[in-house]
């Protein structure tokens, strides 16, 4: 009797993670999208927020390819980490937001390294043809050099180890060295029966670790924000090479997603500081040493003061004004005095708005976001292309806990370490006032030409009592 041919029924579990994985994933580049402007930027959270419990629920019920046979103990890890991260996020002042992101990449670099292990150790499971054993190399390599590079970067932010770039003589050999070692290995460890390879592996994680320690050592400290995106990508790709060796297609394609969005914003914000992408990823190459390393030149020059009633009098006199915050705004979370400021002499048909530096601050968005927080309309906030042309018509720039952002040594100092890059040209302006609370430099430690300039007044103040001070007076 002739028999039928066999006819593939998915189970109801398989259709569901399936749906769950691709909805999961549209979720998340709807989140994405929504990231990119401050109006949907909170929709986008959203949506991500649901995705990520979409693919957890998902993965519990409907289980993954491998067996989950202690779902107690997964279920415990979820509740202490949802927790660890419930309260990090809760106490992280926005200025420290670029270190918590450098801690959090440097643990899903750690994670990619021990599921790399685990699934090798695990004979049954996965690493058991030369591929999937590639993949496992590629996983465990790539969360090394973002576990330790994450850690250096973590330091650097938080100011525990010096900004300044390690220069060792030879560093591009020993990098390629190393990374060619790490290269060499793998056709062993590929082709070795059960777990002989083993030291293989351990000995491209040694290596891998030095690697990620070593490329970020080599970055100055002005260019810590594009490392941390740019670790932020790595992650994404450890993540997405994680998703090949435990067949699990929503972590390739989170992975994916984190690990191309990285590289993008990553490609933005070196665009925006003038940087090389390639100079950034191999820490420091071809970039000549005074555009990472150089002190810059000692500015002469005395810096003249003003007063609250001084500059009340030219800001009722302006007609244009132009406000650029920087990082002491956050710092002194003057936001809200700000905006207070802005509606006053927006009442009065002075043509008030903001200009936005793209790396004002410590975070990407860093001031867009506090601008955000105190209402602050958007059609006010500029950013530095559309407004840089407009300073030589304005009657007064007040510099808002800003420095190097507005450092005209950027342009015309080749042995600066901020060299190249963009700045707000502030100077053009008829009137400069600057409010800070010393003479002390910016993050990247230069001086700053601005402040001797003739047409500059120093306010020396803290930005948010200096600007509530300033606020009370314009309104008596
Ligand atoms: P900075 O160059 O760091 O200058 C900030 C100024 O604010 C300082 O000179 C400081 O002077 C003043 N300040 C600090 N606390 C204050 C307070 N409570 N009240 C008033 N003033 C205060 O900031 P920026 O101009 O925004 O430039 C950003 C820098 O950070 C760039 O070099 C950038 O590359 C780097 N960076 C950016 C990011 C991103 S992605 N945005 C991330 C990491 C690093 P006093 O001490 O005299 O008050």
């Amino acid at each position: 009797m002739p028999t039928s041919p066999e006819v593939f029924v998915p189970n109801a579990m398989d259709v569901f993670k399936t749906l769950a994985w691709v909805i999961a994933g549209v979720l998340f580049i709807s989140s994405l999208r929504g990231l990119a402007s401050q109006e949907t930027a909170r929709r986008g959270n959203g949506y991500g927020i649901v995705g990520m419990v979409l693919a957890i629920v998902a993965m519990l019920v409907a289980g993954s390819d491998h067996e989950i046979s202690t779902l107690s103990f997964l279920i415990g890890a979820l509740a202490i980490g949802a927790t660890v991260g419930v309260v990090m996020a809760q106490r992280v002042a926005m200025t420290a937001m670029p270190e918590m992101v450098a801690v959090l990449h440097s643990f899903v670099g750690l994670a990619a390294v021990l599921v790399g292990y685990a699934a090798y150790l695990e004979p049954g499971h996965a690493g058991i043809d030369p591929a999937e054993r590639v993949e496992i190399w590629l996983d465990v390599l790539i969360g090394a050099i973002t576990f330790t590079g994450s850690i250096v970067a973590f330091l650097k932010l938080r100011g525990s180890v010096s900004g300044k770039p390690l220069l060792l003589p030879g560093r591009h050999l020993a990098n390629l060295l190393m990374f060619t070692a790490s290269l060499g290995m793998v056709v062993p460890f590929a082709t070795m029966a059960g777990t002989e390879a083993l030291p293989f592996l351990l000995g491209m994680t040694v290596l891998a670790c030095i690697l990620g320690l070593h490329l970020v050592a080599a970055i100055g400290g002005a260019d810590m924000p594009v490392v941390v995106s740019m670790l932020n990508s790595y992650s994404g790709w450890t993540a997405a090479a994680a998703g090949f060796m435990l067949n699990n297609n929503l972590l390739i394609i989170t992975g994916a997603l984190v690990g191309s969005s990285g590289a993008i914003l990553s490609t933005i914000m070196c665009r925006a500081m003038n940087r090389s992408i390639w100079s950034v990823i191999f820490g420091g190459f071809g970039a000549d040493v005074p555009a990472g390393g150089g002190n810059g030149a000692k500015v002469e020059g005395d810096m003249t003061e003003t007063t609250i009633d001084e500059l009340t009098e030219e800001l009722r006199n302006a007609k244009e004004v132009i406000i650029v915050p920087g990082f002491g705004m956050a710092a002194a979370r003057a936001q809200h005095a700000v905006r207070q400021l802005v509606d006053i002499l927006r009442k009065r048909g002075v043509n008030t708005r903001f200009a936005i530096h793209p790396v004002a601050g410590r975070l990407p968005g860093h001031m867009n976001v506090l601008l955000a927080e105190a209402s602050v309309p958007y059609d006010i906030v500029m950013e530095m292309d559309e407004i840089n042309g407009d300073f030589p018509n304005t009657d007064v720039v007040f510099v808002v806990g800003a420095n190097d952002i507005v450092n005209p040594a950027a342009q015309t100092d080749n042995t600066s370490p901020i060299y190249g890059m963009p700045v707000l040209e502030v100077w053009k302006a008829k009137r400069v006032v600057v409010l800070k609370r010393s003479r002390g430099a910016g993050y990247a430690g230069v001086d700053n030409p601005l402040f001797v300039s003739p047409t500059t007044r120093m306010l020396f103040k803290d930005a948010k009592a200096g600007m509530e001070e300033l606020v009370a007076k314009l309104m008596a």
